[in-house]
């Protein structure tokens, strides 16, 4: 069960802290994840979960800025509330109006949002390049906008946004497209979730994201929402749910011969970029992933 090495693991008095703020947080990975880059890297550092109810967001970050913190993670339910703690956004995160990367600098509290550019460092990592491809986009709250977003400014060519509430595609469509100023045409098409328009999207597509907890361990394990006659092989199948590793969707990408992506890759992406802005170096990757894969295999 130990995720950490305690020995690799150097803490003196003098050490870093960073760590993540959600409520509730005892399922995080990035602690095993992010303390694996810490012990990796040979820092005097340590990454710590924290439990914080809604209303003591800002008492907590004033806090731990107090008590000398280099930056937190901010996890569900903190995301977009976090904005109005922070002194400067990075673009990413005005654009995706949440963040999940602080960094305490000085007087200032600068904002990050990881979460987009590790989905594209993921794509990037797999040899997938977006620009002008056709993508569907499943499901329309956080994780859609913000994956949506930053594909819309990698320049693909078009996003079919197919969402279970018809409104919030529509409306997700509107942010996509208002984003891309000058561009054109309309990028973003809000569509309605029914059988139809998954075949018809999806035979026009060369990449499918799954930004819906379908298939989710913890939701409806075993479930998929597509069909596999659907899937073709020039689709790439990236699946954002990455417990389990290996859901019902990337198991019948893999049988219609898709490369199949992990959402999981999109965590160890993430995660890579907030050290990057922490501790200013280059964490080893492969360290992070082999302690997120250790720590998804112990919550089974
Ligand atoms: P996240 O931050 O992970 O994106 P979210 O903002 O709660 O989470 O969004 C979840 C998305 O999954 C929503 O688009 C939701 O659809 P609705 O807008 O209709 O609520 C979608 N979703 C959740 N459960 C679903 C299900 N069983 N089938 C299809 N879509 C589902």
């Amino acid at each position: 069960m130990a995720q950490v090495d305690p020995v690799a693991l150097k803490i003196s008095g003098k050490a870093k802290l960073v760590g993540v703020l959600g409520y509730p947080v005892e399922h995080s990975l990035s602690p095993p994840m992010q303390n694996a880059a810490v012990a990796a890297a040979g820092i005097d550092a340590v990454y710590i979960p924290m439990a914080v109810a809604p209303d003591d967001l800002g008492t907590v970050v004033n806090g731990l800025r107090a008590a000398g913190f280099v930056g937190v993670n901010v996890t569900i339910p903190h995301k977009v509330n976090a904005l109005r703690l922070v002194d400067e956004l990075s673009a990413s995160a005005e654009m995706v109006g949440a963040v999940n990367t602080l960094h305490f600098v000085e007087d200032k509290v600068l904002g990050y949002n990881t979460d987009g550019t590790g989905f594209l460092q993921s794509l990037a990592v797999a040899g997938v390049e977006p620009a002008g491809l056709t993508v569907t986009v499943l499901g329309a709250g956080g994780a859609a906008r913000s994956i949506a977003l930053h594909l819309a400014m990698a320049g693909v060519e078009r996003i079919n946004l197919i969402n279970r509430t018809y409104d919030k595609a529509g409306e997700l469509a509107a942010v996509v497209n208002s984003h891309l100023g000058t561009n054109p045409h309309s990028v973003a098409r809000p569509h309605p979730w029914d059988e139809r328009s998954l075949r018809e999207c999806l035979s026009h597509s060369q990449l499918l994201v799954n930004t819906t907890p379908v298939g989710m361990s913890s939701h409806s394990p075993g479930q998929s929402p597509v069909q596999t006659q659907w899937l073709h092989q020039e689709l790439v199948v990236y699946d954002t749910v990455y417990n389990p590793l290996r859901t019902e969707l990337i198991q019948q990408a893999e049988q219609a011969g898709c490369l199949a992506l992990s959402g999981s890759e999109m965590l160890v992406m993430q995660g890579a970029e907030s050290f990057r802005i922490w501790f200013g170096q280059e964490p080893n990757v492969d360290e992070m992933r082999r302690a997120l894969l250790r720590a998804l295999r112990n919550t089974r």
